[in-house]
């Protein structure tokens, strides 16, 4: 019989029902149901590549015909591994004695077996399927005959010229640890604003802090008044594993209203203690993040802000110290059991509640929640937003229950325009309308 949640939201079957990846765990059979990148395409070259996913050894390779494999490390021969595996016209073929495997996993060919070998009617090699999108090849590790659409979110393709650059790095940590940084927007103040200067100077004004369901996760949301305007940034938190932020320069001096984001990120696990930061950096005429990176900036350990790897010097990283050194030092998998929550760990907390929650429930079978497509546009809506409006002088000593009631009802706004089938300047405008009556409303 199942014990009562924690107030932590870590399930009674213990800690690693959260953060365990390997395929056997409850928690690594709920993540497969979805697709996760895991490389950038320009990464998979003439040779194959042995990679991590999830706790599983693999090897990707593309084959001559440019089809792209991924296939269990070992050889199901004798266990060579199949980085040292030759391209064909099509497959790969073993180093070892020749056995070739198509990228589903058929055995094409057992060269020096004989003629009557059933061998490769058999058997067959694990293999699993490979998706490119914008530059970040995605794999699915999970049921074959419940795999997923890629899913297409409308932030790949916000604006008419919208360029997504992929980037990725590496994270000597849990994957889970990595996703409550973004269900933390209380950090953005002092990690990155009083501590660093990785944040304007903006972000050190205490925000209202609120989190506002979404189809698929939730909006982690800072209100401020900072400048005689209001200040909202609102990230995306969509399950299991997606992020998307918008910029960390702006410094609500004019006003803007926009959906959207600068990066869209998946955490993907490479096994219980590293996983990939990985996704794109949204470049387009409206959105470059604030000027501040070009896609130069972006590659392979290359993610176009200060603090994200442990490439700095050891002493600079402690004077400036940045989300990998925050994230990495809380352990290879955060003790949540020696934590002591505060109010502001609500997003934390709600994190935990619907990881545990989609878990348990894919255990007992039910089909977990999947980006949903809008019919009209085959796109998935998704909600990050940011604005900076000015508010009239009495507004400005609004109290924090104001300003907190202000944000959450201004998303809802922003999640309703979002559903209107209708192009994106239409829903912005729509949603940019509503938000001022708001903002009279409330924080008058
Ligand atoms: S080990 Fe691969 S063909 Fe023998
Ligand atoms: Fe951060």
């Amino acid at each position: 019989m199942s014990e009562p949640m924690r107030p932590s939201g870590l399930d009674t079957n213990g800690e690693d029902f959260l953060t365990a990846v390997g395929p056997q765990t409850p928690g690594g059979q709920y993540l497969r149901r979805y697709w996760h990148p895991f490389m950038l395409a320009s990464e998979l070259q003439d040779l194959p590549v042995a990679l991590r996913l999830m706790g599983e050894d693999l090897v990707v390779f593309r084959d001559r015909a440019g089809r792209i494999g991924l296939l269990h490390k070992h050889c199901l021969h004798r266990g060579t591994s199949l980085e040292f595996g030759i391209p064909a016209d099509k497959g790969i073929q073993c180093c070892y004695h020749g056995w070739k495997f198509d990228i589903d996993g058929t055995i094409l060919e057992t060269p020096a077996e004989p003629p009557s070998s059933k061998i490769k009617h058999n058997f067959k090699q694990g293999a699993y399927p490979v998706r490119e999108l914008h530059g970040l090849l995605f794999a699915y590790l999970g049921p074959p005959e419940s795999m997923p659409e890629l899913p297409v979110l409308d932030t790949f393709a916000k604006d008419e010229g919208n360029q997504p650059v992929p980037f990725r790095f590496h994270m000597p940590c849990n994957w889970l640890q990595v996703v409550e940084n973004a269900c933390d927007p209380i950090h953005n103040v002092f990690l990155h604003a009083i501590v660093s200067s990785q944040f304007s100077d903006a972000f050190k004004v205490l925000p209202a802090l609120d989190f506002v369901d979404t189809p698929m996760g939730f909006l982690s949301m800072a209100t401020r008044l900072v400048n005689g305007k209001v200040f909202v940034r609102a990230s995306d938190i969509i399950m299991p594993n997606i992020g998307q932020f918008t910029g960390s320069n702006n410094k609500a001096s004019d006003d803007s209203f926009r959906i959207g984001c600068g990066r869209t990120r998946w955490v993907t696990p490479i096994d219980d203690v590293n996983c990939h930061y990985i996704g794109y950096v949204h470049f387009n005429p409206k959105y470059t993040p604030y000027g501040q990176i070009q896609p130069d900036d972006l590659g392979v350990d290359k993610a176009g802000l200060i603090g994200q790897t442990d490439e700095r010097p050891y002493k600079e990283r402690q004077r400036e110290p940045g989300d990998y050194d925050a994230v990495a030092s809380q352990g290879q998998v955060a003790n949540r059991r020696t934590e002591h929550l505060g109010t502001t760990d609500r997003g934390v907390v709600m994190f935990r509640r619907l990881l545990a929650k989609a878990i348990q429930a894919n255990l007992q079978g039910e089909t977990p929640a999947l980006p949903q497509p809008m019919l009209w546009d085959g796109k998935t809506r998704t909600y990050a937003h940011e604005y900076v409006l000015s508010v009239t002088p009495a507004s400005q000593g609004a109290s924090h229950d104001a300003l907190q009631s202000f944000g959450r009802a201004a998303a809802l706004a922003v999640i309703a325009a979002q559903a209107l089938s209708a192009d994106d300047e239409t829903i912005e405008a729509r949603a940019k309308q509503q938000v001022l009556q708001l903002l009279k409303e409330v924080v008058s």
